[in-house]
């Protein structure tokens, strides 16, 4: 069975097939009739142990863009609730005749575990701190799309990278298709690991948009630690918030991403959010055509290291 478990083990062709059967998909949820009968014989299970709107959404419509019957398992309402493993949730969801699972889960692995333990194809909706990999899929198109090839292109992921699947995934992601990564942020919010990924660090955002070609700006993702530690909520946004007078006063053209959900005012003000500078609703739009892609070209059993 394969998967799509996280970035780090898919080559670059895998990355740039997924792009091209995109690329298609795009342009048919842009007719007036967006669907297509591809998947009309599959059933996905979406499984979100982790609040989401973009991600399940997403995943949802792509699902029924291609015809795929769906159905949709919050743990918060369901069974976990009253103690049920996840292996147990699953093998009972599975024995409905359901072909793939899609899931969110907090824990780091999860993804991996899953797939190691039910029969079924699992895509990753983003496990705890590890990987996000239809998310650095839909940065990475976003930037292709605006900037055509990503060789050489510089582009630095700022915040809290210590808590980011979305970092680990987009560093994987960009380092395979030719661009140079940077990451910026608080010591606090660096992991000490991060050398080993072949990545610059800095701590200054003013030096780090100089530098860049696309700054990808991420929340301060306060669910996963105690804010009472360095930096404040103030502290942070003091420097490290974009605003729009920092990118008018570089005279360059510089994109400006972020995977959301948003922070306004903390991580990036809506002045930035909402300008030219921005691509962040574009992002949303190509993850569905993302997640259209991976759903097909994982059903469809295109021979692919889709271990991830
Ligand atoms: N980007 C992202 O994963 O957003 P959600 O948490 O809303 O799915």
């Amino acid at each position: 069975v394969d998967h799509l478990l996280g970035i780090k083990n898919l080559s670059t062709e895998d990355i740039n097939l997924i792009f091209q059967t995109a690329d298609q998909f795009k342009e048919v949820i842009n007719r007036p009739i967006r669907k297509v009968p591809s998947l009309r014989d599959i059933t996905i299970a979406n499984l979100f142990f982790e609040n989401s709107t973009r991600t399940r959404l997403s995943f949802e419509l792509a699902e029924k863009r291609l015809s795929a019957d769906t159905v949709n398992f919050s743990a918060s309402s369901s069974s976990v609730s009253k103690g049920e493993t996840l292996i147990d949730t699953v093998n009972n969801i599975l024995s409905m005749k359901v072909d793939m699972v899609v899931m969110r889960h907090p824990n780091p692995g999860a993804a991996v575990f899953l797939s190691q333990n039910v029969d079924s194809t699992i895509v990753n909706a983003g496990d705890g701190a590890h990987e996000h990999p239809t998310q650095a899929l839909l940065d990475a198109f976003s930037m292709r799309e605006k900037h055509n090839d990503l060789k050489g292109k510089k582009v630095v992921i700022v915040g809290d990278i210590l808590h980011s699947r979305v970092a680990l995934s987009n560093i994987f992601c960009l380092q395979k298709l030719g661009a140079e990564v940077r990451v910026c942020g608080p010591t606090t919010l660096i992991p000490k690991y991060i050398h080993t990924l072949g990545v610059e660090v800095s701590h200054n955002l003013q030096e780090s948009l100089e530098w860049c070609d696309v700054a990808n700006m991420l929340r301060v993702q306060h669910e996963r630690q105690d804010i009472k530690y360095f930096p404040s909520v103030r502290e942070y946004t003091q420097q490290f918030g974009l605003t729009l007078p920092m990118l008018d006063s570089l005279k360059k053209d510089i994109t400006i991403m972020h995977p959301g959900p948003i922070n306004r005012g903390v991580e990036i003000t809506s002045e930035v959010a909402d300008s030219d500078y921005s691509i962040i609703l574009n992002q949303v739009e190509n993850g569905v055509a993302i997640r259209m892609a991976v759903l097909y070209l994982l059903a469809s059993k295109k021979k692919m290291n889709f271990k991830g």
